[in-house]
């Protein structure tokens, strides 16, 4: 390598069109995927407190926020679902009238160019808030594979482009593969939460999706956050049972994991910055303390280039206002 002073890496730092033109990450909107939370009704649009600018919204609410993210060229929706009962097993979740299957009917047809996504977990529809059925106080992993699979399925039915499990229960990818295969669901994706890490950034999250743990917590099946070889055997066992794409969940504290999860996989790697991400750059920006847009820009863009090909992210909206007032800026 040249040293100084012939070479003087700031001469390329110079203007914005010399730093435009040899910037190694790009970041489009594209490549954004929007959560959204929906429930029953009509006309609902209900802030949720811990995190500015999300709402949960009814089915026609949903569709105008949808219509929007189509219309910024964001790639797609993560759908979350607040079912009107909850009951030990979480039985609404396979409910083909549920919010989420309404949802996904009415995002196809209405905009064709968002690939629809669905959360595919126990916990928004469990009265005890866990991720699977309950015995002896613990999550019974193989009790939960079966209805995971038929929320899955029910998913798939109503339309979803990709179905996402995020309940971290042991062999999950492979029973809603084989559900959906002899359902005729042979071209429904799978995307697998898995790399999801037991965190204290989920926080907001359950407030927007009603789902904390009415006793104990999720250690017992999300991951401990200090092990990166252990989230390298979750993701090749989701590998081998039939995952399509993989999640690394959250993202920020886990740049590593996406690191290595792409370099050793080469699988599609999608990124989640979750609730608590997002949580606290709005609320230091609100205070005047960051610059909320330069942060939210730095910590996106500092996913992309650990290695994450998609992002799921609550700013997708706001970054892609921002990508395309920056385009215009720009010409
Ligand atoms: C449910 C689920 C969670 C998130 C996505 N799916 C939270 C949890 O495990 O409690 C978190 C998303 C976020 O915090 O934005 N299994
Ligand atoms: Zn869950």
């Amino acid at each position: 390598m040249p040293s100084f002073p012939s070479y003087r890496p700031r001469r390329m730092r110079r203007t914005e069109s010399l730093r435009r033109l040899v910037r190694e990450t790009q970041l489009a909107p594209s490549q954004l995927v929007l959560p959204l939370f929906v429930r029953s009704g009509r006309g609902i649009r209900q802030a949720v407190g811990s995190m500015p600018g999300v709402c949960q919204t009814s089915v026609d609410e949903m569709l105008r926020d949808a219509r929007e993210a189509e219309r910024l060229g964001i790639g797609g929706v993560l759908l979350f679902g607040i079912p009107d009962v909850k009951d030990a097993i979480g039985s609404s979740a396979w409910d083909d009238q549920g919010p989420v299957q309404e949802a996904v009917r009415a995002l196809k047809r209405d905009t064709p160019h968002l690939v629809v996504i669905t959360d595919v977990c126990m916990c928004e529809y469990t009265d005890h808030g866990h991720c699977g059925v309950v015995r002896d106080g613990d999550v019974d992993n193989d009790a939960t594979l079966e209805l995971l699979a038929k929320e899955a399925l029910s998913h798939a039915r109503a339309g979803a482009d990709i179905v996402a499990p995020s309940d971290m229960m042991d062999g999950r990818v492979r029973a809603i593969r084989e559900t959906l295969d002899a359902n005729g669901f042979t071209n429904t994706p799978i995307l697998s939460y898995a790399a999801k890490f037991a965190s204290g950034c989920y926080g907001p999250f359950r407030e927007a999706a009603e789902s904390t743990p009415q006793s104990g917590d999720r250690r017992g099946y999300q991951m401990d956050s200090s092990n990166i070889d252990e989230a390298m055997r979750e993701v090749w066992l989701d590998v081998e049972e039939g995952a399509d794409m993989i999640m690394v969940k959250p993202a920020g504290p886990y740049l590593d994991v996406i690191h290595r999860v792409k370099e050793e996989t080469g699988y599609p790697v999608v990124a989640y910055q979750v609730s608590g991400e997002y949580a606290m750059i709005k609320a230091a920006a609100e205070r005047g303390w960051i610059d909320g847009e330069r942060v939210m820009m730095e910590s996106l863009v500092g996913i992309r280039r650990a290695g994450a090909d998609v992002i799921i992210t609550y700013f997708a909206v706001e970054v892609a206002r921002a990508i395309a007032a920056a385009a215009t800026v720009a010409r």
